[in-house]
């Protein structure tokens, strides 16, 4: 009882201090992190190191020809990537699309189609969470 009190009142008070900031990219973020701790024991916040290297790391799950994220964004999130049509995508970088993850609804749909093709399943929050924060702090 005690312990999720205190878990309700983090939770609260992280959705203030990031409500403060304002902006898509922190509600989202504030979002996946209430999630993360309702589903996972000893959520203790986002990485933007394991975000990285969830974003080239090579799953089995999915379809054969997007093993990773990086098969269609790139190695370099500054730089633009490619769909497997040949179509050019903007740079996933927050710095240099300044447009990225502005649309919590274009955001949440290209998550679950991407995961899908590349790990074969959903990503979790704390996936989400992470990868979000790696590609807001480039
Ligand atoms: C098959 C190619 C492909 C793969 C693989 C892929 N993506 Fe994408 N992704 C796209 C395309 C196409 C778009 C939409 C065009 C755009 O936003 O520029 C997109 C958009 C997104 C968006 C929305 C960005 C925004 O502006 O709101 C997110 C988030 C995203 N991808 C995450 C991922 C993650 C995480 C992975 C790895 C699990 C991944 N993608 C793998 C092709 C891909």
């Amino acid at each position: 009882m005690n312990q999720n009190l205190t878990a309700i009142a983090g939770a609260v008070a992280m959705i203030l201090t990031t409500a403060a900031m304002a902006g898509p990219r922190e509600d989202l973020l504030a979002q996946y992190a209430t999630s993360a701790k309702a589903a996972a024991t000893g959520f203790s916040g986002f990485s933007a190191a394991r975000g990285k290297a969830f974003h080239s790391q090579t799953f089995a799950g999915g379809k054969p020809n997007t093993p990773a994220c990086t098969s269609c964004h790139g190695n370099d999130p500054r730089t633009p990537g490619r769909a497997l049509t040949g179509k050019t995508i903007e740079p996933m970088a927050a710095s240099v699309s300044a447009s990225r993850y502005t649309d919590p609804a274009k955001v949440e749909k290209w998550f679950k189609r991407n995961c899908n093709e590349v790990l074969g399943r959903e990503c979790t929050p704390q996936e989400k969470g992470d990868w979000l924060t790696y590609m807001s702090g480039q």
